[in-house]
């Protein structure tokens, strides 16, 4: 479709597949089963969930909003519902706003999920974001507890500054949809990948560093950093910065490709289903996205 080659693409991102999704398998339908997973792991009913927040920017519809479709899929019925959208770094915006919720008292069980269909948004004559995206969905049950394990810190940052590093321009009410048989590129992703490369490197790092710092431990003591799986020198560059050694580092993006908002999610659960976390392991998540936006959270888990 683009001019490109494979040797191009795994050495720069590190990618070697990704996973598109059918028309059967809409963003509600990949959260529905992530959701439905994550429930059965954590042994809670549908009707104890307090909220569900989905991060996304992919929703099947621009209105409601695809946590509402999604509660409703999953028969959660006690619950309130909303997206959260902040990109790449959508699920761990999910996380610290669960945590948040949960530690004022006022929710005790919240579904947070990461879903993408970047499939549908992605210009596949654009070599240089058409090799990176892929689609897929991951979940979460965040509980409140009394032990000493858990989420020990989160953080979210945001910078809109730079929020045509990567964006859609057309399709919201600035530039409303005519028709995408004759539209233009606008209604696809753009990114400036070099200037968001930058941004992304420095700002996990960040990011890291003050979850690290506030939980009153050091990098040394990271059991495993799962990150967002957009690039593996990105990946590289941040384990470095923080002098982790990769063998500290769980990596999936040679299968997926960048997930977006899924990305963290899913790679936790395949951390952890694959024997990669142990009880009481300091597990480190970072992720950065457009806005541009960045979170990270530390786990113990
Ligand atoms: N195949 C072959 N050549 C390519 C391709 C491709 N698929 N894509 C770009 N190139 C070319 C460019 O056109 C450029 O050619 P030129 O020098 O003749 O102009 C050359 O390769 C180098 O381009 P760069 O952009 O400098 O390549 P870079 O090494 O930076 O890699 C990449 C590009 C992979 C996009 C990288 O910048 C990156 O990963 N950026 C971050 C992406 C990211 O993390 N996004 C985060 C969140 S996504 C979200 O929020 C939805």
């Amino acid at each position: 479709m683009v001019d490109t080659s494979n040797e191009w693409i795994v050495s720069r991102t590190g990618i070697k597949e990704r996973r598109i999704s059918t028309d059967k398998e809409s963003p509600s339908y990949m959260a529905t089963e992530a959701g439905r997973k994550a429930l059965a792991m954590a042994g809670i009913a549908s009707e104890e969930i307090d909220m569900v927040l989905v991060g996304t920017v992919t929703p099947d519809y621009r209105l409601p909003s695809l946590a509402c479709i999604v509660q409703e899929k999953i028969g959660a019925a006690n619950s309130a519902a909303m997206d959260i959208v902040a990109a790449c770094a959508g699920f761990l915006h999910g996380l610290a706003t669960a945590d948040a919720y949960i530690r004022t008292g006022k929710f005790k069980k919240i579904l947070v999920v990461g879903v993408e269909r970047l499939s549908g948004v992605v210009d596949y004559s654009d070599r240089n974001t058409c090799v990176l995206f892929g689609d897929g969905a991951g979940a979460a049950i965040v509980e409140a507890s009394t032990d000493q394990r858990g989420i020990l810190a989160t953080y979210i940052k945001s910078d809109g500054r730079f929020a045509r590093l990567l964006w859609i321009p057309e399709g919201g009410a600035v530039k409303p949809l005519q028709n995408i048989e004759n539209g233009s590129g606008d209604w696809y992703i753009q990114m400036n990948g070099k200037e968001v490369f930058k941004h992304a490197v420095r700002e996990m790092e960040d990011a890291s560093r003050r979850v690290i710092a506030e939980a009153g431990v050091t990098p040394e003591d990271v059991s495993l950093l799962v990150p967002h799986q957009a690039n593996i020198r990105i990946i590289e560059s941040i384990a470095r910065r923080l002098g982790l050694s990769m063998d500290k580092v769980f990596l999936n993006l040679e299968k997926y490709g960048n997930t977006s908002a899924a990305s963290v999610p899913i790679a936790l659960d395949e951390a952890f289903r694959e024997g990669h976390i142990k009880e009481n392991d300091l597990v480190l998540m970072t992720a950065f996205g457009g806005g541009l936006t960045w979170a990270a959270a530390l786990i113990k888990w």
